[in-house]
């Protein structure tokens, strides 16, 4: 039985290939994606997250949230993405995908509808998630896991030491890591390792559409970002979805997270500790990746998405 999860999302261009991953994937069942503004502004994430839902044949609803952080201004990563988000990548245009009402509410509904059987995978800013807590905080027994893509236990990529996801918001990471549940952190220590590099991409040739339209060009832009032109493009957010589909990919251990709200220069760091007592763990921290087997769980994927695209 495939395990049911809401992907909340800013594509974003590794939120394409992590949405991509999750669909293509037997063991997963996307019951719906909920866009953040992120990466870039909420009309483009909620766009990109509808046609990229269509492009790839999903019939999961699109449930747009958050336009801005809680408290602070927004931060955007255009010259990572593009303007629009994909690269300048344009799809075509989604006519079917359902609109499914604020996305703080579908998480509620869809939690509370099917507690412990739906598990959430967030790849943007966290202030759907806070948002969500804050409106029903029994969310946290009802989710059967979370898993993050956000943080670091080293050093950051929007700034020394702050990641772009728990920067972009960081209160609400704060209180997401707060909530009492157990998320696992998947962060740049973890998704340096995934990087989409010429060998990888090799395997991802011939996928018709999927890589001519898609993969290909979106790649292109991603790869020439100077922070992935020498080790070439992490793939962040597909890391998350893998550790959804199969945590045997992965070594994690316990830690206490904690972020910072106030360092002049050090607001949205996710202050680890490794050596906090297990009674104030709150999070489970991804450290090593099963490249190979990651890697292979892409291919499979995208290969099964290509076939069934139109
Ligand atoms: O720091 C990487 C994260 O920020 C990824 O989720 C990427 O899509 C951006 O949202
Ligand atoms: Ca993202």
């Amino acid at each position: 039985m495939p395990k049911k999860i809401v992907i909340d999302c800013d594509p974003g261009i590794d939120d394409a290939l992590a949405i991509a991953l999750a669909h293509g994937n037997p063991d997963l069942d996307v019951v719906g994606l909920t866009t953040v503004a992120g990466n870039v502004g909420l009309a483009h994430t909620t766009n990109n997250a509808r046609c990229l839902s269509a492009f790839y044949g999903m019939d999961a609803p699109v449930a747009a949230g958050a336009d801005r952080p809680l408290v602070r201004e927004p931060v955007v990563a255009e010259q990572v993405h593009g303007g629009n988000g994909l690269g300048g990548v344009r799809l075509p245009a989604a006519t079917s995908t359902a609109s499914a009402g604020y996305a703080a509410d579908f998480l509620v509904d869809a939690l509370a509808a099917a507690p412990g059987q739906i598990g959430l995978v967030a790849v943007g800013p966290l202030t759907n998630i806070a948002l969500a807590v804050r409106k029903e905080p029994r969310i946290v027994e009802w989710a059967r896991e979370l898993v993050i893509m956000g943080g670091s236990y080293t050093r950051g990529n929007r700034t020394p030491a702050a990641e772009f996801n728990v920067l972009a918001d960081p209160e609400a990471a704060a209180i997401v890591f707060g909530a009492g549940w157990r998320p696992v952190m998947i962060g740049l220590d973890l998704t340096a390792q995934a990087r989409a590099v010429a060998a990888v991409r090799e395997r991802w040739r011939g996928l018709g559409r999927l890589e001519a339209e898609l993969i290909s060009p979106i790649l292109d832009f991603y790869g020439s970002h100077p922070h992935y032109r020498d080790e070439g493009p992490a793939v962040h957010d597909a890391c998350a979805v893998a550790y959804a589909i199969d945590p045997g990919l992965f070594r994690a251990v316990p830690a206490r997270v904690d972020v910072e709200l106030h360092g002049r220069f050090t607001t949205g760091m996710t202050v680890t500790d490794f050596d906090a007592p297990a009674q104030r763990c709150n999070a489970e921290v991804a450290t090593v990746l099963d490249t190979d087997r990651f890697w292979d769980l892409l291919q499979a994927a995208f290969s099964h998405v290509a076939t069934r695209m139109s």
